[in-house]
């Protein structure tokens, strides 16, 4: 793989598995130093030894302002800097009808996957970014593209996350670059309940047909966050097979 971020540091939240493993895999292959982040240790310690360069670990929960201050400090003290920021980790408690949603729990949802995302580049910008200039890349959702399904509130701060990405684009250029990729159903255990009834190696009801892997968003990612994408700036790219083209994306 060519060698796009040598000399770079970059910190991935919701790194210790799926979309965000594979994400840190390849800015490691491609020269970067990593910092994962993501809530329990043995499962950071494992994803760590997958990494082909230097990488350290920071336990964290995305959904607390505190430990994004404290995980971009130890990423500074560790690697000296702070250039690509993935906000990357996300979660899903509850489904079914917005208009009955208990509060606590749409609350919980926009904690994690709207204002970490704000907090963790808040921070980056703070520490690093502001002197020093770098990119964020938001991991957001086709889903926050298509109103309906059952998992309405995930998708509304998946939505949010869309619009925040281009409003801190105008924020914060020219220095930092900050985009969002919007995946597709990709192959995972947080969507396992979307495509094991189908079946892994299923054909799938969008043009390219099959169901998405980690390393499709992980190469998207790793474009976004490299110079071969200097000149772009607030802009969602969707990673779905195809699905979003197609019309309205129901999950
Ligand atoms: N898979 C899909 O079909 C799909 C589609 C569209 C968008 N996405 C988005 O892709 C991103 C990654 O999802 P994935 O499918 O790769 O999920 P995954 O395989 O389940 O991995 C989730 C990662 O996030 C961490 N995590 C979960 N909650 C966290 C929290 N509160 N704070 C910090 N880390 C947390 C997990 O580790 P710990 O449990 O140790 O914290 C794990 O490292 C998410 O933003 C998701 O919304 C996924």
């Amino acid at each position: 793989m060519e060698r796009l971020l040598e000399g770079r540091t970059a910190l991935v939240t919701g790194g210790s598995k799926g979309i965000g493993l594979a994400t840190a895999q390849a800015l490691s292959a491609a020269g970067a130093n990593v910092l994962l982040s993501s809530r329990k240790p043995e499962g950071l310690a494992a994803a760590a030894a997958t990494l082909p360069g230097p990488v350290e670990v920071f336990p964290a929960n995305a959904g607390d302002p505190g430990a994004a201050h404290d995980a971009v400090a130890a990423c500074i003290a560790c690697f000296g800097g702070l250039d690509v920021l993935v906000n990357n980790a996300a979660t899903n408690p509850v489904g079914g009808p917005v208009i009955d949603v208990p509060l606590e729990a749409f609350d919980k949802t926009v904690a994690v996957n709207l204002r970490g995302p704000l907090a963790w580049t808040q921070e980056a910008w703070r520490q690093a970014m502001r002197a020093r200039g770098g990119v964020v890349v938001n991991v957001a959702s086709v889903g926050g593209a298509s109103p309906g399904g059952p998992i309405g509130v995930y998708n509304t701060t998946k939505a949010a996350l869309m619009f925040l990405t281009k409003h801190l684009a105008t924020e914060l250029g020219p220095g930092v670059r900050v985009n969002a990729v919007a995946p597709g159903l990709v192959q995972t255990d947080f969507a396992r309940a979307l495509w094991e009834p189908s079946g892994a190696d299923a054909k799938f009801p969008w043009p390219l047909e099959r169901l998405g892997q980690p390393t499709d968003v992980a190469s998207a990612i790793l474009w976004l966050a490299s110079d071969a994408a200097s000149w772009v700036t607030g802009t969602v790219l969707v990673v779905d097979g195809g699905a979003l083209a197609g019309g309205p994306v129901r999950f």
